[in-house]
């Protein structure tokens, strides 16, 4: 089987979206006619500068922004573009979305299991004392101890933090977890552990990771392929060597040349 056999997890075709901007008739136009593939079990990376659009078509490949134009695509033929939002809610626990700050990703006034073990529940697994310990051994999946089940938010580090909502995103073994700037936060030891989980996750569990960032680095140190966006619009895509060691775009070579030490 070749690569081009593999039926993607998540495929954007042409994917076009403007935001309406305040006393302009014709909105700015942040993505232009995205194509970009995840493969079941890869990690891609989708990397350019601040503002290019990546956190956008993350939003759309969540089904959490519909574009005007193009189409999401999932595995059995669903177009998430063309799906209502009902549709889109009840396709929720395949496709996960962790972002970077992970206090937004919590109710602070709430102990995490409150946010977590639900989610256990809502999967009909377990109920009770036997959803409280799946919960809690999702948790140590990650670094952390069950007795983070019963801290508030606020009391957790960013990194710890970071963690947990990656737990709660995995809890559902989605087809494709979306990753935007889940690092960017963190220090550089406790970002790349988070990042070794990531990978390993796809790896063991065939499941698509688009991870985004404005870091080439962390980007080159995580992922099967690299997509670099400009303006909307992908300009360069390929395995990560090929496009780290031969860069074709002027993009993506001044972003590898804003990477102090590349892995
Ligand atoms: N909800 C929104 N309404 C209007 N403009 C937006 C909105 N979200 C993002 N933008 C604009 O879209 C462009 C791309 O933003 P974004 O996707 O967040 O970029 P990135 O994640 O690459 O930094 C930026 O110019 C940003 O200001
Ligand atoms: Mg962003």
């Amino acid at each position: 089987m070749t690569r081009d056999d593999i039926v993607p997890a998540l495929r954007m075709r042409g994917v076009t979206l403007s935001f309406a901007a305040q006393g302009r008739r014709v909105g700015q136009e942040v993505l232009r006619g995205v194509d970009l593939d995840l493969p079941p079990g890869e990690v891609v990376g989708l990397v350019g500068e601040s503002g290019c659009g990546k956190s956008t078509l993350a939003r759309v490949g969540v089904g959490l922004l519909r574009p005007d134009a193009g189409h999401v695509i999932l595995r059995d033929g669903t177009d998430l573009a063309a799906s209502s939002a009902r549709a889109v809610a009840r396709l929720r626990p395949r496709l996960q979305w962790v972002v970077q700050d992970p206090y937004s990703a919590f109710d602070p006034s709430l102990p995490l299991r409150r946010s977590i073990v639900p989610v256990v529940r809502r999967q009909g697994h377990a109920t009770g004392d036997a959803a409280r310990s799946l919960a809690a051994d999702a948790l140590v999946a990650v670094g952390l101890q069950a007795s983070h089940l019963d801290r508030l938010p606020g009391q957790l580090s960013g990194g710890q933090l970071q963690r947990a909502a990656l737990a709660r995103a995995l809890l559902v073994d989605p087809e494709v977890l979306i990753a935007d700037e889940i690092v960017s936060a963190l220090d550089f030891r406790v970002g790349e552990e988070i990042l070794h989980l990531v990978r390993r996750g796809a790896r063991e569990r065939g499941r698509a990771v688009l991870f985004v960032s404005h870091d080439l680095g962390a980007v080159a140190l995580v992922c099967d392929r690299i997509a670099v966006m400009d303006e909307g619009v992908i300009v360069e895509s390929g395995p990560t060597g090929a496009v780290l060691n031969h860069p074709q775009h002027a993009r993506t070579q001044a972003l590898l040349e804003a990477v102090p030490t590349l892995p």
